[in-house]
């Protein structure tokens, strides 16, 4: 008799009403999609110089070690950061990219019934791992793309442990001033951890005006740095994101940590690329110098551009985003549009290089004749 067997479970009910990443779409599924060939992709704000070489040759030399571990602890990259950053290595957190981070923070801090205060556009995996720990994500408006830290901090309560704040923001690309933050991390409620996220800080670094996170965190102040290798340093594809905070902090994030959560070549890309500061001033120059002609290009179309500090743009087409998305797509272009952040007639474009640019900039003059207003 054949043995009854179980049915495969149910989809679990917890998940109802939880909304998942969508990441940028790659270049093959386009070309294989759409028939369209030489695709430029600017949308998911990675660095269009690539990696650095010192990078590339640190992986080869790691390739031999592969059937071992990985160092769990990441202690030579935990010291190169500590020593970068002013700042002991038991200050320093390394994810499997930084989203990893942000995981492991909703993970270790939100227990049943606290919550998590996060700006409506901000970065979606703050409310996406929030609300996957019991529907934790409390939603504060945000204006002209930045965060409202007053409302922020009003709408913090008993039960907030957690207060994200991505600067700059993405896709918005706006940014809060060193006053504000300040003023934030002295006024925050005892018992919540600020989670500044710094992804773009490279790129925003030296703008008059911009914070310093990690100094704050040498200052003793309730927060935890983000920072990442996927950006600046061009290592999006290796996963590898770090966090600044107090030992104390540090240490909880320990407890849950996954043990391997990053790689060996990870691990020594990083290393290497962090030690290539030629490397990141070149893509950070040439980020500001291309962010500024997208800027003006977009605005010479008559459309509305909102201040940017990262390697992207976000632009209002003033046109149903869905339909400006796919003429882009259609003219080989990638871009990414806004609908998740109910920006329904924006767009963020990631900043490439010149003529990758000036692709996106003639296609979008095609894609708003085509396309009517909304
Ligand atoms: C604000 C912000 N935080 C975190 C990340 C994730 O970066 P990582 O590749 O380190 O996971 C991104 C990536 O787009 C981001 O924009």
């Amino acid at each position: 008799m054949k043995p009854v067997r179980a049915a495969v479970p149910q989809r679990p009910a917890h998940l109802e009403g939880l909304d998942r990443y969508e990441p940028g779409m790659a270049i093959e599924q386009v070309e294989r999609e759409l028939g369209v060939t030489d695709v430029v992709k600017l949308a998911s704000n990675e660095n269009p110089l690539g990696a650095s070489p010192k990078a590339l040759a640190a992986v080869q030399n790691a390739l031999a070690g592969l059937s071992r571990y990985p160092d769990g602890t990441a202690l030579t990259l935990r010291g190169a950061l500590a020593s970068r950053l002013e700042v002991e290595s038991a200050n320093v957190v390394i994810g499997n990219g930084s989203t990893d981070l942000i995981d492991m923070l909703t993970r270790a801090y939100l227990g049943p019934g606290d919550n998590a205060v996060i700006g409506d556009k901000a970065f979606s995996r703050f409310r996406q791992c929030a609300n996957a720990r019991n529907g934790g994500a409390r939603l504060v408006a945000m204006r002209d793309g930045a965060h409202d830290l007053e409302a922020m901090l009003a709408a913090c309560d008993a039960r907030t442990r957690l207060l994200f704040v991505a600067n700059p923001n993405n896709p918005t690309g706006n940014w809060n001033r060193a006053e504000e933050v300040e003023s934030l991390l002295d006024r925050v409620p005892e018992g919540v951890l600020v989670v500044l996220d710094e992804a773009y800080y490279e790129y925003a670094e030296g703008e008059p005006g911009y914070p310093d996170g990690v100094a704050y965190v040498r200052d003793g102040a309730p927060l935890i740095v983000l920072r990442t290798f996927s950006k600046a340093y061009g290592l999006a594809g290796l996963r590898v994101g770090y966090g600044v905070a107090s030992p104390q902090v540090i240490d909880a994030l320990d407890t849950i940590r996954e043990p391997f959560n990053t790689g060996s070549l990870g691990q020594a890309a990083a290393l290497a690329a962090l030690g290539d500061r030629e490397h990141v001033r070149r893509g950070v120059e040439l980020n500001r110098h291309e962010r500024s002609r997208l800027d003006a290009g977009l605005r010479e179309l008559g459309l509305d551009v909102l201040p940017s500090l990262g390697n992207f743009v976000c632009v209002d087409t003033g046109r149903d985003g869905a339909s400006m998305f796919r003429r882009l797509l259609e003219q080989g272009v990638i871009v990414r549009p806004l609908r998740a952040y109910a920006m329904p007639t924006s767009l963020r474009v990631s900043v490439g290089t010149g003529p990758e640019n000036d692709r996106l900039l003639e296609a979008m003059a095609q894609a708003l004749r085509d396309v009517p207003r909304a």
